[in-house]
Parts: structure tokens; C-alpha cells; sequence
């Protein structure tokens, strides 16, 4: 029960709980937690107190509102080493879910100058142009534009691309890679990202930019891809410089 003499406000004290009750799993993911009424008579405080405390669970990602259908427990997202290369595919695979891919677009296309300038080609020249949206055990996670430039690469144009891209690589077109550079930054969706994703345009979102080097260290892959923000959480293992 919530204790009124506390010194902590009873909108945090609510909030420790509810947040305990996700944490201890009595409420599991895509579950539909207690409506705002019977959370006031549960923990006998006002609509008030309810609506903050549920309010900031909701922006911190633990929880969700569907319009008119409740308030849901959040899915845990998904956590991505970033000093690791590794596919979307093994990225899913170690954590238990099925990775896919819906192709958009496979064509040859003229590179533009960002793409043009990490795949140290000259600007225009054809290189395989992917896009992919990206699926976590058929949800919609992230979309992934990849552009490809190595000798006869266009053999991928008539590749099954909702497989593994980097599996296919290695194993049919000998290119392994071994480095990449990323660059992350926080975005706002667009309405066609918004549309391809499931969620609302102008929701926060990774965008990603990959540089990938082969096992000669010559970059094969240049990748533009937006990853759902309320899905992904980065991170990395840090360590001081030895003198
Ligand atoms: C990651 C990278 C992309 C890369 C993709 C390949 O998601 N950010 O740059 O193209 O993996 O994944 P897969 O081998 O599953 O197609």
C-alpha cells in the first residue's frame, strides 16, 4: 500500500509499484495493465495521482496507450552491442526471435555523392541498390537501404534478398565483412517511414549510416537505415586508453 506520510510524492510512490509489477513479470509484454479507475481503487489515491505516475511510465517506453483500447506493458527492446559487426539476422538470432525482410526495392541505381564518396566510386556509377524493411518475428523494427559496389555484385539483383545480405555475401559472392563505420543520430519518422513502420509520423527514430569493409578492407556496403526508436537501445562497453 501507499503510504501518504512518506516523504516521497504518492504519484512516485505508484510508480515504483506499477513499475515492480512490469519488472517482477506479474505483468508481461503486450499485456493490458488495470484501467485508471480500478488503479484508484486498488491503491486508493486519485485519478490525478494515477494518470502521473502511469503518464511518466508511458514516456519512459515501459508502457503504452492504444487509444481507446487501454494502457499495454511495452515489449522489451532490442539491445545491440555497438562495437560488434553483425547482421540484422544474428542480431535477432541471439535474441531468440526471426529476423526478415520485405524487399522494396532491388534495382541498380546511379550512386549519389554520400553514397558515392563512403564506396569510393565515382558519382553515378551503378551500384545494387536495396531496400529492405526489416522484420523482428514479423513486426516491423527498422528499414535498411543498402547500396553495393564490388565486381559483378549486379549477380544480387536476381538474389532472394529476404534472406540474410550478409550470409549471402560470404557465402556466394566470396565478400566478407569484416569492419564497419557507423554514425548514429536521433530523427523524426517521415510519413512513408511512418507508414512502412506502424507507428506515427514524427515518432523517434535511429538513423543509422554503415560503411562496410571487406576482408581486403575495400567498402562493399554503404547502409541508410532507421531503426525504431521505442525498439532499440544502443549501447557500448567502454574502456580508458593504456598509456
Ligand atoms: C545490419 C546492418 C546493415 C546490414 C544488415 C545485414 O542491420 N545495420 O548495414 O545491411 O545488418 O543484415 P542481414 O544479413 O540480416 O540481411
Amino acid at each position: 500500500m501507499l503510504d501518504k506520510n512518506h516523504p516521497l510524492p504518492l504519484y512516485h510512490q505508484l510508480k515504483q509499484t506499477l513499475r515492480e509489477r512490469i519488472e517482477q513479470g506479474e505483468w508481461k509484454p503486450g499485456q493490458r495493465i488495470p484501467s485508471e479507475r480500478e488503479l484508484c481503487e486498488t491503491y486508493r489515491v486519485s485519478r490525478m495521482t494515477v494518470r502521473q505516475a502511469v503518464t511518466e511510465l508511458v514516456n519512459e517506453n515501459l508502457l503504452w496507450r492504444d487509444q481507446g483500447r487501454g494502457t499495454f506493458v511495452s515489449k522489451p527492446k532490442i539491445q545491440k552491442l555497438l562495437s560488434r559487426l553483425t547482421s540484422f539476422t544474428e542480431d535477432m538470432r541471439a535474441r531468440g526471435k526471426q529476423a526478415g525482410a520485405r524487399v522494396l526495392r532491388l534495382e541498380l541505381a546511379p550512386a549519389k555523392p554520400a553514397v558515392a564518396h563512403a564506396l569510393q566510386i565515382a558519382e553515378n556509377q551503378p551500384v545494387v541498390l536495396i531496400e529492405r524493411l526489416r522484420l523482428a518475428d514479423d513486426e516491423p523494427v527498422g528499414i535498411e537501404t543498402s547500396h553495393l559496389s564490388f565486381e559483378r555484385c549486379e549477380a544480387i539483383l536476381h538474389e532472394d534478398l529476404s534472406r540474410s545480405l550478409y550470409e549471402l555475401l560470404t557465402s556466394k559472392f566470396g565478400q566478407f565483412p569484416t569492419h564497419a563505420e557507423e554514425q548514429l543520430e536521433a530523427a523524426a519518422c517521415s510519413a512513408h517511414e511512418a507508414e512502412l513502420l506502424g507507428v506515427r509520423r514524427g515518432t523517434p527514430v535511429l538513423s543509422i549510416k554503415r560503411t562496410t569493409l571487406n576482408q581486403e578492407l575495400r567498402p562493399i556496403e554503404y547502409v541508410e537505415s532507421t531503426y525504431r526508436g521505442d525498439r532499440y537501445v544502443f549501447y557500448a562497453r567502454l574502456s580508458v586508453d593504456h598509456p
